[in-house]
This record gives structure tokens, C-alpha cells and sequence, in this order.
């Protein structure tokens, strides 16, 4: 079969979880945690990652398109891991499509305003996601009265992590910049709106304090999911081994090792999919 054509049945059935590329495995890993008896499919974007550096066009009009893919083939349900996508593309999505789509800005907003003490929470993620102000909406949505909301870009983090340096004292000296503002506002709850960061929790939690709740969307989703699921009776039968398979835009590179890193296993060889970017504007 040449590259990029799936056979229909393969995911049939199946969660399929986007992502621009790597770090929506953290999601893939806390979801596969949650559910060992679901197929997943995880579309990687890796022709044009990153997506926390482009316009929010730009990132909807690829979310769209490469969602599509998974739709053709028979997901029951997406997840959109990449928190760029959800904070820009999301409603686009909806829109189009039948099927339940997640994303992970919901979830997390959610955990944040479950935990935080005082109102004062914290947002880190991409400049897309931060600029796209979504996180800083929702939280004031659906936050009390005099919730106050403090958001920061760190666009360095993403590629010390990919470099594996989430220990590196380097990057704790460059979490501490970022998160100075956060510090001085007094911040009790912080959001991880990247698929990236939960890998630095550690070197986060340090800068903060243990007294800061951090709040990993990845997991937070997987827990919706579970959810959500449940509710629908769409969950496999238990004692079941899922089935996992990984499509990217682009192979080669560091991705199988950064991968095996972020889901602390090896995965099984991608297969490649050529997605023709010229159709964009078709829509879903
Ligand atoms: N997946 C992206 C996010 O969660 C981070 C990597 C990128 O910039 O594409 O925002």
C-alpha cells in the first residue's frame, strides 16, 4: 500500500489524538494510562511543528486538515492533545464535525478553578496560545467574581525539553524568568497549557513552591475522556489490550527517540501520510 493510504478498518473505532507533533504524547501516555482497552491513532503533525510559533490561521486551517484524516477513517472521538490547536481551533472543529471532539483547554480550566484556594491562577504555554487569550477567557468566564488570571509564553521550553534537558540548570535559571511575574502575583494554582511542560514539573515545582497546585492538562483530559465515554457506553470491554498505532507528516529526525522519552516506552515505526496542504480551504 503506498504511504499515507490507510486501510478504513485499521481505525475504525478508535480515539484519534492530535497532535502538532511529539508532545501530544504526554496525552497519549495519561490517556492510555486511564483507558488499556481502547485502539488509539496519534496523528503528529511533524511536517509543521512547531504550531506555538504560527498565526492562529494558520493552526486552524492545519487542525483542520489533518483532523480530517482521522475522521476518514473512522475515529469515534478525537482528542485535540496539542493545547495551541485547542486554544485556536477548537470551535472551528466543533463546528464541523459530529463526532465528540476534546480538547485539553477545556479540562484543564476546569481542574484549575477546582483547585485553585484565592483566584489568582497561573497560565503557561506557547506565544499562540497565550496571545490567543482562550485560557484567559475561559477562566474568566466560568471562574467566580475576581478570579484573576496571570499568563505567560515560555516558547524556550518546548525545545529544551525536546533536547532533554528538563533537568538542566540551564532551564531552571530560564523557568525562573518566565515565571518571575507569576511569583510576584501571588499565584496559587498554574496551568500547563502545553502538551510539553508536564515533563518539567519537577523543575516548575521547584521555582513555585510546593504551596502552587500545577495542573497537567494531559491528565486532566484523559480523566474527561474517561468520562465522557463512560456516559456514551463507548468503552471497550475490560482485559482487552488496545491496539496503538502512530501516522506523522514527516518521518526521520529525533521523533522515535524524543517519543520514547515522553511516553517512557519505545513506540512501534510511524508510518508516513501525505496530506495535501494546497486543499486547506476545502473545509471538513
Ligand atoms: N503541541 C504544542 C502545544 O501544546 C507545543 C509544540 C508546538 O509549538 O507545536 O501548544
Amino acid at each position: 500500500m503506498p504511504p499515507g493510504r490507510v486501510r478504513e478498518r485499521a481505525v475504525r473505532r478508535s480515539i484519534g489524538i492530535f497532535d502538532s507533533g511529539v508532545g501530544g504524547l504526554t496525552v497519549f501516555r495519561a490517556i492510555r494510562r486511564r483507558l488499556p482497552a481502547e485502539d488509539l491513532v496519534y496523528f503528529g503533525d511533524t511536517a509543521h511543528v512547531p504550531y506555538g510559533t504560527k498565526s492562529p490561521d494558520t493552526v486552524r486551517r492545519l487542525t483542520l486538515e489533518h483532523v480530517r484524516f482521522l475522521l476518514r477513517r473512522g475515529a469515534t472521538c478525537i482528542v485535540v492533545a496539542c493545547n495551541t490547536a485547542s486554544a485556536t481551533a477548537l470551535a472551528a472543529l466543533r463546528r464541523r464535525t459530529r463526532v465528540p471532539i476534546r480538547g485539553v483547554s477545556g479540562p484543564g480550566v476546569r481542574e484549575a478553578l477546582a483547585r485553585t484556594r484565592q483566584g489568582r491562577i497561573g497560565v503557561l504555554g506557547t506565544s499562540t496560545t497565550v496571545a490567543s487569550g482562550a485560557y484567559q477567557r475561559a477562566l474568566a468566564r466560568q471562574g467566580p467574581r475576581g478570579t484573576r488570571v496571570f499568563a505567560a509564553a515560555c516558547p524556550l521550553f518546548v525545545p529544551l525539553i525536546e533536547e532533554g534537558w528538563a533537568g538542566a540548570r540551564v532551564t531552571g535559571e530560564i523557568a525562573r524568568r518566565y515565571l518571575a511575574p507569576l511569583r510576584a502575583a501571588r499565584v496559587d494554582t498554574v496551568i500547563l497549557g502545553c502538551t510539553h511542560y508536564p515533563i518539567l514539573k519537577p523543575a516548575l515545582g521547584r521555582v513555585l513552591g510546593p504551596r502552587v497546585a500545577l495542573v497537567d492538562s494531559a491528565e486532566a483530559v484523559a480523566r474527561a475522556l474517561q468520562g465522557l465515554l463512560g456516559e456514551r457506553g463507548l468503552l471497550r470491554r475490560p482485559g482487552r489490550t488496545g491496539t496503538e498505532r502512530f501516522f506523522l507528516t514527516d518521518v526521520g529526525g529525533s521523533f522515535r527517540r524524543v517519543a520514547a522519552r515522553f511516553l517512557g516506552r519505545p513506540i512501534p515505526a510511524p508510518r508516513k501520510v501525505n496530506v495535501r496542504v494546497e486543499s486547506l480551504h476545502d473545509g471538513l
